[in-house]
Order: structure tokens, then sequence, then C-alpha cells
């Protein structure tokens, strides 16, 4: 059966990493986070000092330097899931906390970054069956994904979801930040003038505010047979 490249995008905290990880997995198609891309850039970008003290980039040395950054990603054989590295290094861990996430939206908007990292996603989706979430997938990385999805929830449950996932990791988040961050970031993303978050015209939409993570699997199991397998004929 020809492999696929289904897109899925949606804003921050809905939970499309693990719909895509977990569709990744039980169709044997290779899952990439593109957040996670933006993420390392992020790091890479406090490691160097290139966030200045008031939140602004230093975008000029940044793209001086942006063939410094090298992402990939292995899979981790505990969590069965991939882990990002940044030139080499596991980071899965450190892209996670708050003070990238309250950077990665503005270095995600830098046109060059975008260009950097839409051309390696491009790469890495080369030969099909693969399942990209971002926010830009089914519009500007893969506009002719067989199968796009996109995703939504609101607000309060997105900011809980994200609230509960850094207490997990042993962060002591304040709620109240971690809404506000989650907000800033869909307005950003949204508004930028490179591939801003939107839903392509021929995506299928799905709000999991009220789905149990099972049922969500459910659901894009039965969107990815749709696409895959052949019509059954009438009696
Ligand atoms: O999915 P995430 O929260 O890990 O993404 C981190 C940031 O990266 C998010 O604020 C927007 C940006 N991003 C993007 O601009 N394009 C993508 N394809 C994926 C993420």
């Amino acid at each position: 059966m020809k492999k696929i490249t289904i897109a899925i995008d949606g804003h921050s905290s809905c939970g499309k990493s693990t719909m895509a990880k977990d569709l990744a997995r039980e169709i044997g198609y290779i899952y990439i986070d593109s957040g996670a891309m933006y993420r390392c850039c992020t790091l890479f970008c406090l490691q160097q000092g290139l966030i200045n003290a008031d939140g602004t980039i230093q975008a000029d040395e940044l793209e001086r330097r942006m063939s410094e950054i090298h992402v990939s990603f292995q899979l981790n054989t505990e969590t069965g899931r991939p882990d990002a590295y940044l030139n080499g290094i596991c980071v899965e861990r450190d892209i996670r906390t708050m003070e990238v996430s309250s950077h990665v939206s503005p270095v995600a908007a830098l046109p060059f970054v975008r260009a950097a990292m839409t051309a390696q996603q491009q790469a890495m989706g080369r030969e099909g069956g693969i399942v990209m979430d971002g926010r830009d997938i089914g519009t500007a990385v893969f506009p002719h994904a067989e199968l796009k999805i996109f995703v939504t929830a609101s607000d309060e449950i997105r900011a809980q979801r994200r609230y509960d996932e850094l207490v997990v990791k042993g962060e002591h988040p304040d709620f109240n930040a971690v809404l506000e961050n989650l907000r800033e970031r869909d307005r950003i993303d949204s508004t930028r003038a490179v591939a801003p978050l939107r839903q392509a015209p021929d995506a299928l939409v799905l709000d999991n505010s009220h789905l149990t993570i099972p049922e969500q699997k459910q659901w894009l199991i039965e969107r990815f047979k749709e696409k895959t397998l052949p019509p059954t004929p009438p009696l």
C-alpha cells in the first residue's frame, strides 16, 4: 500500500503531538514533531546568549549562525517515541521548559529560521510514510499532503494540559502564566507574516476539548483508513 503524508496542525497544547505520535506508531510511519525543531533553535539562542534581557532576538547574529544548528530525532526505546537532539545532544527535556516556551514563537516567526526548518522537514518527508505535526504543515510544508487534520480545543483546557505536563516534569508553574503564554503564542503564531497558523481549506477539523485520548486516536485511525483503504464495493 502506498504510504501517504499526514499533516496535523493546530493551536499550542491541543494534544497534536500525542495524536500524531500514537497514530505513527500504530500505522508504522515516521513521526516528526516540527515544533521541537523550532524549540531546538530557541534553545540554541538561549545557550548562545542570542536573546536579550528584554526578550528581543539578535536576529542578524542568529542568521549568520544558522548553519551551526543541526536538529535530529532518535527513537527512545523506553518511551517508544522520538527524542529531539540538538547538535548530537539529547535536549528532549530542555526544549519543553517554560523558558523555551516563552521565547519560541518570536524565534519561529523569523523568515530565515522558517526557511531552514521547512527545507529540513520537506527532506524528511520526501518518501511519504510520515506524520508531522505543527502549525504550517498542511499549508506550507506539505500543501499536497493526502490527509490534513486541524486540531483545536478551548484555551482553558489546553492550558490545563500544559500545566499538568509541566508539573509531572517537576516544574512549579503558575496556571495563569501558562494560560497567558499559550494565548500569546497563539497570537504570534497566527499573525506572523510567514506561514502563519491557519487551517488549510482541505483540512478536517477536530475539536478534542471533550474527547479522551483513546477516542481521538480512534477518530484519527478512521480518517486514515478512509484515505488509504479501497472503498468496499456495493453488494
Ligand atoms: O508545538 P509546539 O508548542 O512545541 O511548538 C513550539 C512553537 O513553534 C510554537 O509556538 C509555534 C512554533 N511552530 C511553528 O511556528 N511552526 C511549526 N510547524 C511548529 C511549531
